[in-house]
């Protein structure tokens, strides 16, 4: 039977890149949130006639009556406080912990295991992350790193062949892509330190979407499919661990509109709420992560798991125009990296947006940025890195004069350490006292490694692709180091007063976009909504790729001639955002993404 659902599953996965079309029979009829638990709990994995435990309001919801695809406005308003993530079940818990009196930390705590819920195939308690904090009584800001390190057994021989040869795939499915998860942890250690309220309060609401429910939105339903290859076994065609909780009870991905539980998730949820780490750290849930990786090839020990810590560092700090950017140090390269292309923009005028000039000067810049993040950054533990060379306005205008206006070139990496001194999914949340957080966390794939800590339904991270497999990198696999980042929770100030808050998933790309929706708004003008729905180009390695829709194509015309190599990726919104702004007279606005690859995106903006 099992392997006859498989088949279909492939073919209903092969004909279905992206839509998740067909009717939604139990679409939910309610517009408000609810706040007590559904009286009938949902008995199985996938309960098509059960009442989620949040209830998406209509104008928040990505598909219509027929169960089809449709968008919806994810802009909001706010005159003191606002949540802004990719769910719009994470943003009403993060607003309920706000309204019955929890600060931001709180909130930001709350959305990040209800994320982990509603959206497992982006972070969860398999994952990591960072988190930038503003403290608004002290002016304090601080950085929180709670990312995956590498088991102490995750050496470079294991991931080679017997040529030497990286072992393809080897970092990023199976056991052995699974970093030590740093998510429970760091959420507890933030609660602990900047919280007011309990485990209780914070992760109860998380607990009862586990286990009455969420709904199968077009994202979540489509991200189903495309975790395929990790819930049904390609040789045996039988439903995996990871396929037995994601998948309905005919195998298939979640109707859109249908109810969907994790009960094996709420599991583990109890018993952190209940023995706070140690509930994930020790006993029967480490046991059960330990087990699932090492019987999928990995390394990882109960004692890796016991060992971890997060730890807090100074954010890295730069400024631009009057705006101080404070945003992720090292083991991410974010924060440093937005700081370098601001820096950079600085040396020339603002051109007209989406100008060639601009776009050819926004390309420059990314080509020297990532050239020198490849080159130094690393987990600082581990290696030196120059991190007030990479962010020092004299290094940036040494690189900016390398720019020609007339033509595209190709940079080494330079010289950062002649200009050190003394001296490194994502959500955002303001409360009405001030304090801000800024939340980027993951299990980096969508379905991280493939590999699920099965009777807990936790998705395991592959953040060991984050790694370099080559002895020369600085970023080489060592055991208990932690893989770059490219995260970027950032916070911006103007005057000492809160200015703009930006977090998003993207891998490599998050600081690049975010710096243009920086730039967007300081340079251009532009609201949250107008900054998340401008063009995005991005020029890592090379090729200038763009998704610029209402941009003339003579525009990319002349940038080819220049000698750039250009890719159109339309639809391709590289990041997808959630930002805050704040205006002269203290409204907020807010936004999230709209859409990835066509697809209506879930998240929102919520505040009073
Ligand atoms: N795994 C994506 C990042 O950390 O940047």
């Amino acid at each position: 039977m099992k392997r006859f659902i498989a088949l279909m599953l492939a073919l209903v996965m092969a004909l279905s890149v992206v839509g998740c079309g067909g009717a939604a029979s139990s679409a939910p009829a309610s517009s408000e949130p609810a706040s007590e638990p559904a009286s009938e709990p949902a008995s199985s994995e996938v309960a098509e006639e059960a009442t989620p435990y949040i209830v998406i309001p209509e104008e928040y919801r990505s598909w219509d009556e027929n169960g089809d695809p449709q968008q919806f406005s994810h802009a909001g308003e706010a005159g003191s406080a606002m949540v802004a993530s990719s769910k719009y079940e994470a943003s009403a818990i993060g607003l309920d912990i706000l309204k019955n009196g929890g600060n931001a930390i709180d909130a930001a705590v709350a959305m990040g295991f209800a994320l982990g819920v509603c959206e497992p195939f982006t972070s969860g308690l398999g994952g990591g992350g960072f988190m930038t904090i503003y403290l608004a009584e002290t002016g304090e800001t601080t950085f929180l790193n709670f990312r995956e390190v590498a088991p102490s057994g995750a050496t470079l021989d294991k991931y080679l062949d017997e040529n030497g040869e990286f072992i393809s795939g080897s970092s990023a499915y199976g056991g052995l892509a699974v970093g030590v998860p740093g998510e429970v942890a760091g959420l507890l250690h933030a609660l602990e330190t900047y919280g007011t309220m309990d485990r209780e309060q914070v992760i109860r609401p998380a607990y009862n979407l586990a286990d009455q429910g969420w709904t199968a939105t077009t994202y979540y339903s489509t991200s189903v499919g495309w975790g395929y290859s990790s819930m049904v076994d390609e040789e045996t065609n039988e439903i995996t661990p990871m396929g037995e909780v994601f998948l309905n009870e005919e195998g298939l991905q979640p109707e859109v509109g249908s109810v969907v539980t994790n009960k094996d998730y709420a599991k583990a949820l109890d018993l952190i709420i209940e023995q706070g780490r140690d509930g994930f750290y020790k006993g029967e849930v480490a046991q059960a992560i330990v087990d699932s990786v090492q019987a999928a090839g990995g390394v990882m020990t109960l004692e890796d798991l016991a060992n971890y810590e997060p730890y807090e560092t100074e954010p890295v700090t730069g400024d631009y125009k009057g705006y101080s950017i404070v945003s992720s140090s090292v083991p991410s390269s974010g924060g440093t990296c937005f700081i370098q292309i601001a820096n950079m923009l600085e040396n020339f005028e603002v051109y007209e947006k989406d100008s060639v000039e601009q776009i050819h000067l926004l390309s420059e810049i990314h080509k020297m940025v990532y050239a020198d993040r490849a080159e130094y950054m690393a987990d600082i533990k581990f290696t030196d890195v120059p991190l007030s060379g990479l962010t020092s306005q004299e290094y940036a205008d040494k690189l900016a004069a390398k720019i020609d206006m007339t033509k595209a070139q190709t940079y080494e990496y330079d010289d950062p350490w002649a200009f050190e001194g003394d001296n490194t999914n994502g959500y955002v949340v303001v409360d009405e006292m001030g304090n801000m957080v800024a939340v980027t966390k993951t299990v980096n794939y969508y379905w991280g490694s493939g590999v699920l800590a099965d009777g807990y339904g936790i998705v395991l991270n592959n953040q060991m692709d984050d790694f370099v497999y080559d002895a020369e990198s600085v970023n080489v696999v060592e055991p208990g180091k932690t893989p770059l980042s490219s995260m970027t929770p950032t916070v911006v100030f103007k005057d000492g007063k809160p200015a703009m808050m930006l977090s998003a998933p993207g891998g490599y790309t998050i600081f690049s976009m975010l710096s243009q929706l920086f730039i967007n708004v300081v340079d251009y003008g532009m609201n949250a909504e107008e900054a998340i729905a401008a063009a995005r180009y991005l020029c890592a390695f090379g090729t200038l790729q763009y998704d610029a829709p209402n941009v003339d194509e003579a525009v990319f015309e002349e940038l080819a001639a220049m000698g750039h190599d250009i890719s159109a990726t339309p639809g391709k919104r590289f990041s997808l955002p959630s930002l805050i702004c704040f205006d002269a007279e203290g409204n907020i606005t807010g936004c999230t993404e709209y859409e990835d690859e066509g697809l209506p995106l879930d998240g929102c903006a919520l505040g009073y």
